[in-house]
């Protein structure tokens, strides 16, 4: 029989990418769809295989939510911890897909990333667990990378550098960005096409728009077009931001690791859109050849692109510019390094609104139609 499936937040920035991949894979011929609102009940949906649908129900309305079979919800941490216990409270036995973090944590959730660990799904699935979590964008694009490294216990530590997008905070903070790039750029339009231009004036004007208190900085708090921001999250009070602590502890749950594997860094916000990127200094516990260690990441899945480790391939398939919107994950910068044998850096990219946050629910939800 097929499944009711609720959806909610389905209109913000990683609900509109969730629909869209549904479309592509024709995942909506096999469920029976309710969109679900938490502001415009009775308003129009969206538009699925030429229909419209439409009379959008109450989000908050736990008997409309207890018919669901499955519901799936991209709304954010706020909704979930307002309307997830009181449903299962209510003894509803659905199951709950969640792109956020609020239920990560607890003991009767899986992190979902099902090409890294599918197996600890179906296992779950099997003991009766029904929430599902999809992790950290960082943590499942750094797994997606390198799970051949992790699926063959090779890795002791790592150390990673993360240059994260925008789209990583929200859809305001993508529109902020751009708003301080118009602004930087309307400063200088005029001396950008004439052909006599001062490079010092330039700066000096785009480094003035930069330090205005009229720039655009009401999410941002600071500015990002021309800069960068090391900080990613809260203060987890030890030194480390949450995006940070999460590394370690995520890929961790979702390994299921009995030696937990140690993960630490720094993670930056960067001016990319979508896309994040991270440099990772890896320690392997064994020494193996480059080329070895180059067809474990390859082969581990038909996601990963090995990218050689010379100027033109880096430069043309290893960027955000390059990946925005696939579900490509390219590694390469892959080289030993002069600290010793069994250690390696890597630099991956992967869309952060694809596998870092709608893919793994989207694979989550096929799996439970299925079933
Ligand atoms: N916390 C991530 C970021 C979002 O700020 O980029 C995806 O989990």
């Amino acid at each position: 029989m097929m499944k009711s499936v609720g959806f909610i937040g389905w209109r913000g920035m990683v609900g509109s990418v969730l629909l869209n991949r549904m479309r592509e894979e024709n995942d909506f011929l096999k469920i029976i769809p309710h969109f679900f609102s938490t502001s415009q009940l009775g308003q129009d949906g969206p538009i699925i295989n030429n229909k419209v649908f439409k009379n959008l129900k109450d989000a908050y309305n736990l008997n409309l939510l207890e018919e669901m079979d499955i519901i799936i919800t991209c709304q954010g941490g706020s909704y979930t911890d307002t309307v997830y216990s009181k449903l299962r409270k209510n003894n509803w036995k659905g199951y709950w897909i969640d792109a956020a973090s609020s239920l990560r944590m607890k003991n009767d959730s899986i992190i979902v990333l099902d090409p890294i660990n599918l197996k600890s799904i179906k296992t779950a699935l099997d003991d009766g667990i029904k929430t599902f979590v999809g992790s950290n964008c960082t943590v499942s694009l750094m797994l997606m990378a390198l799970g051949g490294l992790f699926s063959n216990k090779l890795v002791e530590w790592i150390s990673v550098s993360t240059y994260q997008a925008a789209s990583g905070a929200g859809a305001q903070y993508v529109i902020e960005l751009l708003k301080q790039m118009g602004a930087l750029y309307n400063v200088v339009s005029k001396d950008l096409s004439s052909n006599v231009y001062s490079i010092l004036d330039i700066i000096k004007k785009v480094t003035k728009k930069i330090q205005d208190d009229k720039f655009p900085l009401k999410y941002f708090s600071v500015p990002l077009a021309g800069s960068l921001i090391p900080w990613i999250d809260i203060d987890m009070g030890t030194g480390q931001s949450r995006e940070e602590w999460k590394g370690q502890f995520e890929t961790n749950k979702i390994l299921g690791s009995k030696n937990q594997v140690i993960i630490d860094g720094t993670c930056v916000r960067i001016s990319s859109i979508r896309c994040h990127s991270q440099s990772i200094l890896i320690k392997l516990n064994k020494n193996i050849s480059l080329k070895n260690m180059e067809e474990i990441i390859v082969n581990h899945n038909k996601w990963v692109h090995f990218i050689p480790n010379n100027i033109e391939d880096t430069i043309f398939k290893l960027t955000p510019s390059a990946v925005t919107g696939t579900l490509k994950i390219p590694v390469g910068r892959l080289r030993k390094l002069s600290m010793g044998d069994k250690y390696f850096s890597a630099f991956t990219v992967g869309d952060q609104l694809l596998w870092g946050a709608a893919e793994p629910l989207r694979r989550m939800l096929s799996l439970l139609i299925n079933i």
